[in-house]
């Protein structure tokens, strides 16, 4: 501390050392009033904990250096990779909370007020959201643009330092472009930004400097116009990537799962086949019903289904005991509240949903041959580091959520619902999800993957749904398929290219 200096941020010989675990090793780095830096790498290569240690999280290793504007007047701003919303709080009263007490704390607030000034700063990002429910009742993607506007709201002077990690995780493309101009509004007011993304075409759009870590080092930090998208690939994932291969059609058997009039609080009326070997995508921007349709189908989000079909035998609506014991498995878009525990181990996460049938069948678990398989997949989906026994908060949040898919892929289910399944995975472990998803799909199972990433959708998927307020307004098979297509379809534009020239 005490460094005097004309950037907004500097930070000299940062290192941080989890026990077993260097997490960054001397790491330095500035960013200057104005500018907008994206820091990239691997998941576990150490961008969160850099954040961490900013945010007075983590204590960093005696020696670093770290001084904040001229005699430290710059302020920190965060929006940590889990959001750091208080769940049973309201959209009002976790904007009370990002201010600190003071005003409204002690007299009695002018509701009124509040709440139209929280409507107004969501709105900002083109959301209609609740700002007096308990942000819990939120979607993972409402939560997002409610952490952005907190940290957006009631700056007072502009030598700040906003630092976003991962904020796009779960937004589609229109809310991803006012995010952005947010950000570089507030760049142009000459607050410096911090950006962690594994998005790359994002990357390449937003930033003026890209800062790349790998195993907690510092391994480049290149100004704009110094490197294009492949670079990026290869400064990350250590080499040159061959392009994700594309999905081959598959034969598709019959329905794995047919569900008639689903609706919930952005669904109106939706029928829906998921066939055997079919990989199914659903896109749509928030708020279209896509971030429901998984979890209202599994039973673990409100709404109804007035017609269920799994492998040709009805069942009433499940709920996700009942939807297990029927073959079905459903990653949701928020491991942190409904996918995974985050104080038990990896090993015991990829056990959980098996126990119970397994105890049933032979009396206690077979332990060893449970081991032997939980490793196995642990090395399939490149959990990193490769140690099952980790508490699963201890990870990455990438690697967290390859704990996720693991739990339900070895599950074989007759149909995996998924909610945005790669989100925060890096470029170098998405091909390899993409892989175990079509392994899946080829052994037969049905998968729904509900995805704003329109890219991602248009790579692996043999059929999309286009959702719109509520409803399937295109239906795009293979031969048809395109990011830019499925884009401009989920905003009311036409599938096919042509006309207009939108931005994704
Ligand atoms: N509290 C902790 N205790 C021990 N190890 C930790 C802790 N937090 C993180 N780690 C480890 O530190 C390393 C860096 O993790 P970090 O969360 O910074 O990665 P990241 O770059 O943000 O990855 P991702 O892209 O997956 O979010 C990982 O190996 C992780 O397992
Ligand atoms: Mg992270």
């Amino acid at each position: 501390m005490g460094v005097k200096t004309e950037q907004l941020l500097e930070v000299r010989h940062l290192s941080k050392t989890f026990p077993g675990l260097k997490a960054l090793d001397d790491v330095s780095l500035e960013v200057a009033p104005g500018e907008i830096v994206a820091l990239v790498g691997q998941n576990g290569s150490g961008k969160s904990t850099l954040v961490k240690v900013l945010a007075g999280v983590h204590q960093p290793d005696p020696g670093a250096e770290i001084a904040l504007g001229e005699e430290g007047r710059a302020g920190l701003h965060f929006i940590h990779q889990d959001l750091g919303l208080v769940g049973m709080l309201s959209t009002i009263e976790n904007f009370d909370l990002g201010r600190g007490l003071g005003r409204g704390a002690l007299l009695p607030a002018p509701v009124h007020d509040e709440a139209r000034h929280a409507e107004e700063l969501v709105a900002g990002f083109g959301a209609r959201i609740d700002v007096e429910v308990p942000v819990d009742r939120l979607s993972a993607a409402e939560r997002t643009i409610v952490a952005i506007a907190r940290a957006l709201d009631g700056w007072e002077h502009d030598r700040n330092v906003l630092v976003l990690d991962e904020p796009t995780a779960s937004l589609h493309g229109e809310e991803v472009e006012k995010l952005f101009t947010a950000v570089r509004r507030v760049a142009a007011r000459g607050a410096g930004v911090v950006f962690i993304s594994h998005r790359l075409d994002e990357v390449m759009e937003l930033a003026d400097r890209v800062i790349c870590l790998r195993d907690g080092r510092l391994i480049a930090d290149v100004a704009r116009g110094e490197y294009d998208h492949d670079d990026l690939v290869e400064l990350i994932a250590g080499e040159a990537l061959t392009a994700a291969e594309e999905v081959a059609p598959r034969a598709h058997g019959g329905p794995v799962l047919r569900a008639r009039g689903i609706g919930a609080a952005t669904i109106v009326a939706m029928d829906l086949d998921l066939h055997a070997g079919e990989i199914l995508g659903v896109s749509g921007v928030l708020g279209s019903g896509r971030e429901e349709l998984a979890g209202v189908l599994f039973g673990a989000t409100p709404g109804e289904v007035a017609s269920l079909e799994i492998g040709g035998t009805p069942v009433g609506r499940l709920d996700p005991r009942r939807a297990i014991a029927a073959g079905v498995a459903y990653v949701p878009g928020d491991r942190r509240r409904e996918g995974a525990v985050m104080r038990l181990s990896a090993r015991e996460n990829m056990t959980l949903p098996r126990l119970r049938p397994l105890r049933r069948a032979f009396g206690r678990l077979d332990q060893r041959a449970e081991r032997r398989e939980v490793d196995g997949w642990v090395e399939r989906v490149a959990v990193r580091p490769a140690e099952p026994e980790r508490a699963l908060d201890l990870f990455s949040g990438g690697n967290q959520q390859k704990v996720v898919l693991a739990k339900w892929l070895r599950n074989e289910p007759k149909a995996l619902l998924m909610d945005e399944p790669t989100q925060g995975v890096d470029v170098g472990a998405k091909a390899g999800i993409y892989e175990l998803i079509a392994n899946a799909a080829a052994a037969g199972a049905g998968i729904l993957v509900c995805s704003s990433d329109a890219k991602e959708l248009a790579l692996i998927c043999d059929r999309v749904l286009v959702m719109r307020d509520g409803a399937v307004v295109a239906e795009v098979e293979r031969s048809r398929l395109s990011e830019a297509g499925l884009v401009r379809a989920g905003l009311g534009g036409a599938v096919a290219s042509g006309q207009t020239s939108e931005r994704s």
